[in-house]
């Protein structure tokens, strides 16, 4: 960490406690370095920060619903390319049958968030079963292919030139918020050593640089019959995350961080109980997240912060964006009428400003910057 200069100061009607006992009327804004973890200021508002009444120009929030992209392909380097930058690429991926050929990154480690569907994935560790909810980590350099029992759509999350790790889970210890011995990996079981022999020929389509190389073998070339190491491919479902959370206290969305890739995170909000302490907010604080561009995309369940989003859609929120509480969810900043939330998204922050490609262009909800407006509002 930096050394920045650390002095905390109150100045004029102001909580001494960030997220709780704000001054009456008031709504909080943070003001943050180096996402949640830097020196901040929690700024008390009289009016909502997202209140305005027009906004012009280019540091725009982005709606994308990827309900409407149709399937580009049966290979994920054919996937609808979303947002990228140099340490993170984003794709969503639609396959309605098994893929017929292997896929192998070479430019970073793959995650992959299964949205919809089921099937097998078939890799050089063996064979695993995979679901809705799951999120696969596909080491760089593994060949794998998914057979598929229901139709697939899924996001590819490429931490390019890079590996993904854990967080670190710091006071809370490494079992939270979810234990790496829930993590599954692929099986030499019968189903792999059957796909061995299922066909003689096989291609596979490797990417590297962004550019795809075909080779074609005679053989399956998933044909190992045992390994032995420590890097492998792993699996765990948003159903077998424990999310952490106080009853007295907003925990930023850090706190639900899964993995870490170089200069990015990904984070999984799951069902969680709200706080309950009065004078705790039950929803995010305005912020701007200057370090980071925002992305979210949302699973299922219904969103508690955010109006007219639905599962399968994708916001980025870009650094320097004011936003918090949509107005309908900020009514319910200090009382919630529902004991928990029920939403499952997954969020990537970026260190470095996302590009928008032409795909998440094309089903862009152009109205989303108007979605805080306050309503009965006018210019
Ligand atoms: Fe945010």
């Amino acid at each position: 960490m930096k050394r920045y200069i650390s002095y905390p100061r109150v100045e004029g009607d102001a909580s001494r406690q960030a997220h709780a006992d704000l001054p009456p009327g008031t709504y909080e804004r943070e003001i943050s370095k180096e996402g949640f973890f830097g020196p901040a200021a929690h700024l008390y508002h009289r009016h909502a920060p997202t209140g305005w009444i027009d906004f012009e120009g280019p540091l725009r929030p982005h709606a994308f619903d990827l309900v409407k992209l149709e399937s580009a392909g049966a290979s994920p380097w054919q996937a609808h390319e979303i947002l990228a930058n140099a340490s993170v690429r984003l794709r969503f991926w639609r396959l309605a049958q098994s893929m017929p050929r292997l896929a192998r990154n070479s430019d970073g480690d793959e995650l992959l968030f299964v949205h919809q569907g089921e099937g097998e994935l078939h890799c050089d560790f063996g064979h695993l079963a995979f679901a809705a909810g799951d999120y696969i980590l596909l080491p760089r350099g593994t060949m794998w292919r998914l057979e598929v029992r229901a139709p697939v759509a899924a996001l590819l999350i490429e931490a390019t030139n890079a590996s993904y790790t854990l967080p670190d889970k710091g006071l809370v210890g490494p079992h939270a918020i979810f234990d790496a011995a829930m993590l599954d990996v692929p099986r030499m079981d019968d189903a792999f050593r059957a796909q061995q022999s299922a066909t003689t020929r096989w291609q596979v389509e490797v990417k590297r640089r962004g550019q795809v190389s075909t080779i074609t073998y005679p053989f399956n070339p998933l044909d190992a019959v045992g390994w032995h190491g420590d890097l492998t491919v792993a699996r765990i479902n948003v159903k077998d995350i424990r999310p952490l959370a106080s009853h007295r206290y907003h925990l930023p969305p850090s706190a639900h961080t899964t993995f870490v890739g170089s200069r990015f995170v990904v984070c999984t909000f799951v069902p969680r109980p709200f706080e309950t302490d009065p004078g705790a907010i039950k929803v995010p604080f305005f912020h701007n997240n200057d370090d980071y561009d925002e992305v979210i995309f949302y699973h299922a369940g219904n969103f508690f912060s955010r109006d007219n989003i639905h599962p399968g859609m994708v916001t980025l929120h870009p650094s320097g964006f004011t936003h918090g509480p949509h107005p309908k969810a900020l009514q319910n900043m200090l009382t919630q009428s529902k004991a928990a939330t029920d939403e499952v998204a997954v969020m990537i922050d970026a260190r470095d400003a996302l590009d928008i490609a032409p795909a998440a262009a094309g089903v862009e909800w152009r109205g989303y910057v108007d979605s805080w407006k306050t309503p009965g509002a006018t210019k």
